[in-house]
């Protein structure tokens, strides 16, 4: 058996993250004893109605979160435990509302720095009651084989370890948490283990005593001998010694006091725990307290160094006079093993999980963005600038200076073109609609196609293709016309011979002042002069003309309509951000606008008819 916490255990946790990070520690003793989780639901007002995913195994729960323990118990009438975890300063109030539901019987609270008021009175509350309140500053309890409450116990190797898998003979009760997890591990050496461990917290008033618990064990069969663990200041070791002299006990008790160097320290020094800080010499001291364990028939080594020796002759002892039986132990190798995370696992070169994708632009798994392998920090340092970034994520490449400064200009020039054109005019309405500054910069972002800005990529393709193919200017045209329609990156509806676009002419007299070749452009001129005699709108047009000039340097086909699509972004946030300095108005046509062209009104026939 054990005591507190068993098999019958059922869970509400009273807090946040803190809370769930001990329920999957919990859900990992579960795994290892392979019964159900206990755990039902959570308690924490701020993420009331959300749930919280706890692994178990290779599963993953789905726990509810509650707003009050009262809601929690009316959904989970098993409910018997609550697991505090809630802050200092709102801990009184989360035990009582534990305390004030029927159906629970135990309250461990785990919380450090509950003032001591507040203990005394949360302790009071649970005596009235007739409940069990555990803490605060509690590490937990642990009843081997059958329930955790809390992270007690540790990590999973160290579960199997101290042979929690399965119940043993010991019971264990200390103060400090570090030391229950200690001396759960030397009961599983030197003896077989234990029943149920508690830590009863290290505050100067704690809930629980250890006479609680050593009166619960001592009606427990299963528990043969208890560990008790105490340390200097307070009474609950002498009030231990007391209920040990009492009686005739059945249970054999084993004790140690931590404190004892005390005696070589400057009086009032501070010890630990804010329970440990009074009796140097005389009563609450650890020499004190040891003595009275002693004379009251508790084992107490000399020094902690003996305990181990005392826990196991004890245990021989117990085992000689047929007190404990010899325990069939599982096949520990075979025990389930705590599965690993896919991360864990790849890393440890254990399983292989093929990519789902892949990118070789930018690897941002170090503590700043790597753009083909050269730190962000590093190209400010060396004074590269935007248009670098854009060839190392667009290209692949550092581009030189004559191409920085193209990609410079286009940006420069293509940035906006007023309100009046689709994209802009599409982000106004949008502003003006309300809708906020991303999805109406998407939206103006959308119109961009072949009719407006979208036409770089394929003017680029097709300019290549003619001089593949090596076409005449003339061939070419005549070819579009017949196979495909209009030339991409000819034509406009505003810009034409008699009123030239000053950002075409601005490019191509940059582009040809530099010491680099444009066959693509060249060709383009040409084909200009041909579209251009029949209707003076067929000029070459900005997307044609950036087209020309990044094909002329290699830029890839893939990359082009990309310059227009980034360009164009900053005027469309330009223009959201104007539209809502304004007073923002719907944005509605006048009716006399529209031409309709519907049904004149008529009387709707009877359904079926
Ligand atoms: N190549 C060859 N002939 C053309 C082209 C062209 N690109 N564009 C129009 N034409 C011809 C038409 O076939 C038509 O001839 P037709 O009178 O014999 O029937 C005549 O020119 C007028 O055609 P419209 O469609 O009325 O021309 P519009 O001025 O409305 O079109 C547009 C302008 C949409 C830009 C058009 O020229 C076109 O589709 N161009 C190709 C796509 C393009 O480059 N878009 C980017 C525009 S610029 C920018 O957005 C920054
Ligand atoms: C632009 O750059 O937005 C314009 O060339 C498009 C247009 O229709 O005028």
């Amino acid at each position: 058996m054990s005591i507190v916490a068993n098999h019958e255990t059922r869970v509400v946790i009273q807090g946040g993250p803190a809370g769930v990070n001990a329920a999957r520690r919990m859900a990992e003793f579960c795994h290892l004893i392979q019964k159900p989780f206990y755990v039902e639901a959570f308690v924490f007002p701020p993420d009331a109605g959300k749930s919280a995913e706890v692994p178990f195994g290779n599963k993953v729960l789905s726990l509810p979160i509650y707003k009050s323990v009262a809601d929690a118990v009316q959904r989970h009438p098993h409910v018997n435990t609550s697991l505090v975890y809630i802050a200092a300063d709102r801990a009184y109030g989360a035990a009582m509302d534990a305390l004030n539901a029927d159906s629970i019987r135990v309250v461990s609270m785990i919380t450090e720095g509950v003032p001591e008021k507040d203990a005394k009175l949360v302790r009071k509350a649970a005596l009235a009651k007739g409940k069990i309140f555990n803490g605060p500053s509690s590490i937990g309890i642990i009843s081997a084989g059958q329930c955790r409450l809390g992270v007690v116990g540790g990590a999973y190797d160290n579960l199997i370890l101290s042979k929690l898998y399965r119940p043993g003979s010991y019971g264990v009760i200390t103060k400090s948490g570090g030391l229950l997890n200690e001396i759960i591990w030397m009961c599983s050496q030197f003896a077989d283990g234990i029943t149920t461990a508690i830590g009863i917290g290290g505050d100067a008033y704690p809930g629980s005593d250890f006479v609680t618990f050593l009166d619960l064990f001592e009606k427990d069969p299963d528990t043969k001998a208890v560990v008790l663990v105490g340390e200097m200041g307070g009474n609950a070791e002498e009030l231990a010694a007391e209920w040990l002299a009492a009686k005739p006990r059945r249970i054999k008790v084993v004790c140690v006091v931590a404190g004892f160097c005390q005696e070589h320290l400057p009086k009032g020094m501070k010890f630990g725990h804010a329970g440990a800080k009074e009796g140097m010499h005389g009563e609450g001291s650890a020499r004190h307290k040891s003595e009275v364990l002693r004379k009251a028939g508790a084992v107490v080594p000399q020094t902690f160094g003996g305990l181990g020796q005392s826990i196991k002759e004890v245990y021989a002892d117990l085992k000689a006079r047929g007190k404990i039986l010899p325990i069939a132990e599982p096949d520990v190798a075979a025990l389930p093993k705590l599965p690993k995370g896919v991360e864990e696992a790849i890393k440890g070169g254990e399983v292989m999980a093929p990519p789902l994708l892949r990118s070789t632009i930018c690897d941002d798994r170090g503590d700043e963005p790597m753009y083909l392998g050269y730190p962000a920090s590093e190209l400010i340092a060396k004074g590269y600038d935007i248009p670098h970034v854009i060839g190392l994520l667009w290209v692949k490449r550092l581009l030189t200076d004559i191409e920085a400064e193209l990609v410079k200009r286009i940006l420069i020039l293509s940035a906006d073109h007023g309100p009046c054109v689709s994209g802009a005019l599409t982000t106004i309405i949008g502003a003006n609609a309300g809708i906020p500054l991303s999805q109406a910069v998407a939206s103006g972002i959308s119109m961009i196609g072949p009719r407006f800005g979208g036409a770089v990529t394929d003017a680029g393709r097709w300019f290549k293709f003619a001089l593949a193919q090596g076409m005449t200017p003339q061939e070419f045209v005549d070819y579009m016309k017949k196979n495909v329609g209009p030339i991409p990156g000819i034509g406009h509806r505003v810009k034409s011979l008699r009123n030239p676009d000053k950002r075409v002419a601005e490019l191509i007299a940059f582009v040809k002042t530099q010491p680099i070749k444009t066959p693509h452009l060249d060709f383009a001129l040409e084909v200009e002069k041909i579209t251009t005699a029949k209707k003076d709108t067929l000029i070459l047009n900005l997307d044609g003309t950036i087209a020309c000039v990044l094909v002329d340097l290699g830029f890839p086909e893939e990359s082009l309509n990309g310059f227009f699509i980034l360009a164009r972004t900053i005027g469309l946030i330009g223009h959201w951000i104007d539209q809502r300095q304004q007073d923002a108005r719907m944005i509605r046509l006048p009716l006399y606008l529209a031409h309709y062209d519907t049904e004149p009104k008529r009387e709707a026939p009877p359904r079926g008819k």
